[in-house]
């Protein structure tokens, strides 16, 4: 019996293979990290070979740990982190470089390149974005101009590309014999180069970049059968049926489908989905517009985005480069050895600011320092700094749409944090709600396959399936949330205008 449905979930910091059943309760989990490869300041890659192995143990891991075969999966889901670019020769599927990774900074003279007189938002009518180095399409033309002999082999039709969902299905399916080559509408949304009207790869774009569009994954829905698992794996003949971008498959599977309904995750980066249902809404608050999701021939639902880029990898930087904790979880009590944050306020433009500020000049800042300042005052700045940042977007959210939203759904690794999560609802002045699953991602990328397939018939029936688990509610000290902001904007200023010619 096909009872449960299977989520590949390819993360920025690690794969996961999760089995739901049809309550979306997990099954069982089965998860790897991978290396973040560092070669210098601004540069993070990832080894796509590491990550295409990694994610075969998983899903025996999960499998395995359920005493389940492939005859008890109906359907295969994907999701992943989103602009993380991978370029591999689909003769051999041996990767020409690194993929690089979507808070990778290396491209920004590429960028200022491509906008030349024109400026940044020069796509942003068509593509939603604006020009930075976030997006995958910059990525692909930095490959094709500094790995020796790329551009000739591209040329010739031998490269392809594809984000992290592209290269575990492709992978998946058989690879160089008769692996698929497609990628869903969310993820295409994030390269600079599909039409958010048409759903279509634009010709001129790619060419301003000089991008071949045989390099191109064909464009596919969120939600249908793509193909099957070739018979060397696993899962093999099992049907791969969903794909959707990690942070538009947290907002599924935190069933927020309709205009209005949205989600912050808090992972690597913080990212906010607000969706917009049918109609594309242009920001004018410094949000992306993006695509939602797209289930098989059904209407294109549109979200407006607010992306942060470093928020969870602040607390990994705690501990990975200061060492000053030995796990995540530790900043809580380093931050609970203090009483408040002793005037000190951590900007994290480590990869520039994104939302709601797009700016690549910024560098990360730690301002307020006093002789009085310790370690738990930089780990309660370091926390503190998620819940600004995104009360920044959810500012930008509700002036884009018109509506103060009444309350925030969250999921991520660091929302176990309670101490933040009181922090955050203290500071948005809404409550911050939890659900059951909190393994939002993943269960997303399920119910996109499993719609697909007949397992589950409609969203009323994922509606169901949420939960709430925990509500943090806010205080009524609006003065002291006044004061906190405002000097937590006075920080961002000192973030920005940091990097100039001399600054490399
Ligand atoms: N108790 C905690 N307090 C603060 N941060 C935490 C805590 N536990 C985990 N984190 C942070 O949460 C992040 C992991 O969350 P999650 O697994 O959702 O990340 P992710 O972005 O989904 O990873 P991936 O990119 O691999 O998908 C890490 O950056 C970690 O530092
Ligand atoms: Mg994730």
């Amino acid at each position: 019996m096909t009872d449960y449905i299977i989520a590949l979930d390819q993360g920025t910091t690690s794969s996961r293979a999760i089995i739901f059943d049809k309550k979306g309760s997990i099954i069982s989990v089965g998860q790897k990290e991978h290396e973040q490869i560092m070669p210098r300041a601004g540069w993070v890659e990832h080894d796509p070979i590491e990550i295409r192995d990694n994610m075969r143990e998983v899903i025996g891991i999960a499998l395995g740990r359920a005493n389940l075969t492939r005859h008890d999966i109906a359907a295969i889901g994907i999701t992943n982190q989103r602009e993380t670019a991978v370029v591999w020769d689909k003769n051999t599927g041996i990767p020409v470089y690194n993929a690089i990774v979507w808070q990778d900074t290396r491209t920004q003279p590429i960028v200022n390149r491509l906008a030349g007189d024109k400026g940044v938002e020069r796509y942003k009518d068509i593509v939603g974005l604006p020009l930075a180095t976030y997006f995958s399409g910059t990525k692909i033309v930095w490959i094709l101009e500094n790995v020796e002999g790329a551009r000739e082999k591209a040329e010739a039709g031998d490269l392809i590309f594809g984000t992290t969902d592209t290269w575990v299905l492709w992978n998946l399916t058989g690879g160089p014999s008769g692996g698929i080559h497609a990628t869903d509408v969310t993820n295409a949304s994030h390269t600079l180069f599909m039409d958010l009207e048409t759903l279509e790869w634009r010709a001129d774009i790619l060419a301003d970049f000089g991008v071949p569009r045989s390099m191109m994954p064909e464009i596919r829905s969120s939600s249908e059968v793509y193909g099957e698992a070739r018979d060397t794996s696993l899962l093999r003949e099992t049907p791969v049926a969903g794909i959707l971008g990690d942070q538009q498959a947290a907002a599924f599977g935190q069933a927020a489908f309709d205009a209005g309904e949205s989600k912050n995750t808090y992972g690597t980066g913080n990212f906010l989905i607000f969706q917009t249902g049918t109609e594309i809404v242009r920001s004018e608050n410094g949000l992306l517009t993006t695509i939602g999701y797209k289930l098989g021939d059904g209407p294109t639902h549109y979200a407006l985005e607010g992306s942060i880029a470093v928020t969870g990898s602040l607390i990994q930087w705690l501990r990975d480069q200061l060492g000053i904790i030995a796990t995540a979880p530790e900043v809580e009590k380093l931050a609970l050895s203090v009483e408040d944050n002793g005037g000190v306020y951590f900007v994290p433009a480590f990869s520039g600011l994104y939302a709601p500020y797009w700016r690549p000049d910024a560098r990360g800042a730690i301002v307020g320092l006093t002789r009085y300042a310790n370690r738990g005052h930089l780990s309660r700045a370091a926390l503190e700094a998620t819940a600004f940042q995104t009360r920044e977007v959810l500012d930008a959210v509700n002036a884009d749409s018109g509506v103060d939203l009444a309350e925030l759904k969250v999921d991520g690794g660091m929302i176990a944090n309670d101490t933040l999560m009181q922090f955050q609802a203290d500071i948005l002045g809404v409550p911050v709600v939890r659900p059951v699953i909190a393994e939002t991602t993943a269960l997303g990328a399920a119910y996109a396959a499993g719609l697909a397939v007949g397992f589950w018939n409609d969203l009323d029936e994922l509606r169901a399936n949420w939960q709430e688990d925990k509500r943090w509610t806010p205080n009524d000290d609006a003065p002291e949330r006044e004061r906190q902001l405002r000097l937590w904007k006075k920080a961002v200023t000192k973030s920005m205008d940091w990097v100039d010619d001399d600054v490399r």
